[in-house]
């Protein structure tokens, strides 16, 4: 063989070899996503597509936006194309009992004059919808609902989406085109851990999941969608060439060719299958994964649908019924208020015992003083409580159908004084919340703070959880921080046994403590506003805890990324002479107080002065870390190009905008080894 034929032979088996491994990593894909069964571990998922990833480096040639390794995304950033859909996005009527439901069968009934028909009825999923089209079984376009006329084409954000197949099951007998319709939306257990980790970054919070998923679906950064752990149901086919006449086949046929079809879906004809279906679904929908909030009904056979057609807005042949938010009446007998770890005092409602969604409430939250102002609440109003997102249970008004008979109690006022150590109440410029401002000596505040210190992600001492910080508290061991380190295992109780080992490794947990790097120390005295970023932003700019304490607040409003709000803070914390004592016990405890010099030997200021655009995907380094890499060697990162920019920073797939930009204002492009050998 000639080395030109040998090479040849080469790239063959190559590229043999990266479809296959691009099919059998959609069927797993599959499997995992779709299925819930998978067949291979994940180690073995994630050998076979490091095999794929480093075989299509090699051959760029045969790049192909579905591949399974464009499922992780990119953080190249990329704006919407507006489409025009090819047929328009419909809403549904809603209906909201049983007797809507009747007139809407009886409807169809009399509009297919008295035809049989059958009805196919499916959950409500509460999420967003999108369009999807097929050619030749594979996604070619993802398209959100947007007016229903146009919307935005996600496509590149769609393809992060495991349960969405890029590729449809080979030998299926799909359409060669095809659109079809469903829901993305945000399991509930992804939704409470993104919300968890917004906590732990002082970001704020999503109110639902479909909020978190429509926040998700809009990132500019297919990377961010990829890690954020979205789902699909697919719930409408459409096209020339369906397999069936009917739309449940054809649903059982978009099932077999790799989508996420869910199973809670029954043909059924009379009303009373109907009800059936709706009272079912309306208990156990408690325990499905992601967030439903109805039924819809659905004339199934395809034929009738035509006959029955349109009205300008919706489906004649469909309707869905809306679960009632579960809302009750109930007497409100006290309001009791909460301090929180950072002195945000909660009002609380207390009432009479009511069951709501198959719990007895007692207790549901009043948000804040303006709340209840609005509602002109009184001791003894019959309110109204409902269990919104399914979570914690609000009182959204007074039942007025009370309000005409006798008395009312008196108006409930706000308190002015902290119910747990007595400090009048203060109100920040801008927020809702009153504080009780007494943080040394308040204790909730305190165990508060240092149920904060102990958690995981500022010094992970989390085998401290919040009953043993309340005992200790109550027993006077702990009045703050500094005082954990002071503890004996016989203090915590180490007598015998199962309590022993537990208090040793406690004991053992807060000696690891002092080694803590400094950032995630500053995290955890928990200064309002500072954040685990905020933390490492000043914990680079000043080096050690002294510089921060003498910093000014201009000194602190020259940073990148310190607002007015946060330099306040971070002044009113060091100014607290108790603080002050605080750091010199925890300085004399060994804990961490400046950076280390490990990172302060790779500080430079070699990038002093300028200001740096980073954009593309890099090889060597992720994108965060080069950004810390630059504020590492004190220079600027920025968003965007201009005349100011000193270089950009550029990877692989720079935008061609940027690109363009970059050339115009005549902004130096620095490649990734570029930028390394100049910070060397
Ligand atoms: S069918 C013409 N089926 O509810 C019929 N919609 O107001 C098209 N939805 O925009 C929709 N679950 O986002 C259909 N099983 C289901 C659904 C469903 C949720 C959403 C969809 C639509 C809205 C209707």
């Amino acid at each position: 063989m000639t080395i030109f034929a040998a090479n040849l032979n080469n790239r063959m088996n190559e590229t043999d070899r990266i479809v296959a491994l691009r099919e059998e990593l959609h069927r797993h894909n599959y499997n995992y996503y779709v299925l819930n069964q998978p067949t291979i571990s994940d180690q073995e998922f994630d050998a076979l597509l490091r095999e794929l990833q480093d075989l299509e480096s090699s051959h760029p040639e045969l790049f192909d936006p579905n591949s399974p390794t464009q499922r992780v995304g990119s953080d190249l950033t990329s704006d919407f194309e507006t489409v025009l859909h090819s047929r328009p996005m419909l809403s549904l009527a809603n209906t909201y009992n049983k007797e809507e439901v009747r007139e809407f069968y009886e409807r169809v009934r009399g509009g297919l004059e008295d035809e049989a028909f059958e009805i196919c009825c499916e959950l409500k999923f509460d999420g967003l919808s999108i369009s999807l089209h097929y050619e030749q079984g594979r996604l070619v376009r993802a398209v959100t609902r947007g007016d229903g006329v146009q919307g935005d084409d996600v496509t590149a954000n769609v393809r992060t989406i495991r349960s969405i197949p890029l590729q449809l099951q080979t030998g299926g007998d799909w359409p060669q085109e095809f659109e079809i319709r469903g829901e993305i939306l945000m399991p509930w257990s992804s939704f409470e851990a993104l919300n968890r980790e917004r906590e732990a970054r002082e970001e704020p919070l999503f109110a639902n999941p479909r909020n978190a998923a429509s926040g998700t679906l809009k990132q500019k950064q297919t990377s961010v969608v990829a890690q954020r752990k979205l789902d699909a149901y697919l719930y409408y086919l459409l096209g020339d060439q369906l397999p069936a006449e009917g739309h449940f086949e054809n649903l059982q046929a978009a099932r077999s060719w790799g989508f996420k079809v869910s199973e809670a879906m029954r043909k059924v004809q009379t009303l009373e299958e109907i009800f059936d279906f709706i009272d079912y679904w309306d208990t156990e929908r408690r325990n499905l994964p992601v967030a439903t909030d109805g039924i819809v009904l659905k004339v199934n056979s395809l034929r009738q649908q035509r006959a029955l057609g349109m009205t300008a807005k919706s489906p004649r042949w469909a309707i869905a019924y809306k679960f009632q938010a579960e809302q009750q009446s109930t007497v409100l007998r006290e309001v009791s208020y909460q301090v929180g770890r950072t002195g945000v005092v909660t009002p609380v409602a207390n009432m009479d015992p009511v069951q709501l969604s198959g719990t007895v409430v007692r207790r549901a939250t009043l948000n804040n003083a303006d709340f209840i102002a609005q509602m002109d609440l009184h001791l003894g109003d019959h309110v109204l409580v409902e269990k919104g997102g399914e979570i914690i249970p609000k009182i959204v008004g007074v039942d007025e159908s009370f309000l005409a008979s006798g008395e009312r109690g008196p108006r409930i006022e706000f308190i002015h004084n902290c119910p747990e150590c007595g400090a009048e109440l203060v109100r920040y410029e801008g927020e809702a919340a009153w504080y009780c401002p007494n943080d040394s000596h308040c204790p909730p505040q305190i165990k508060g703070r240092i149920e904060h210190f102990v958690s995981r992600r500022a010094m992970n001492i989390d085998t401290l959880g919040p009953e043993t910080i309340d005992e200790l508290y109550e027993r006077r061991l702990i009045r703050d921080i500094a005082d954990l380190y002071d503890l004996t295992v016989d203090q915590l109780n180490g007598t015998h046994g199962e309590r022993e080992r537990s208090a040793r490794k406690t004991i053992q947990a807060i000696a690891d403590s002092r080694s803590v790097p400094f950032e995630r120390v500053l995290f955890a005295l928990g200064i309002r506003f500072v954040g685990e970023t905020t933390a490492k932003i000043l914990a680079r700019a000043f080096r050690d805890v002294d510089a921060l304490a003498r910093a000014s607040l201009d000194d602190l409003l020259q940073i990148n990324g310190i607002g007015q709000a946060t330099a306040e803070s971070v002044i009113r914390w060091f100014q607290d002479p108790d603080n002050a004592f605080l750091l010199e016990r925890l300085r004399s405890h060994g804990l961490q107080l400046a950076l280390s010099e490990e990172v302060l030997a790779a500080q430079s200021d070699r990038l002093a002065g300028y200001s740096i655009v980073i954009s593309g995907v890099f090889a060597h380094h992720s994108r965060d870390e080069y950004k810390a890499l630059i504020e590492q060697h004190g220079g600027k990162n920025v968003g965007s190009i201009s005349k100011k920019t000193s270089f950009v920073l550029a990877g692989e797939n720079m935008g061609p905008a940027k690109l363009e930009k970059a050339q115009k204002l005549g902004v130096r492009i620095l490649s990734e080894d570029e930028f390394l050998s100049m910070i060397q």
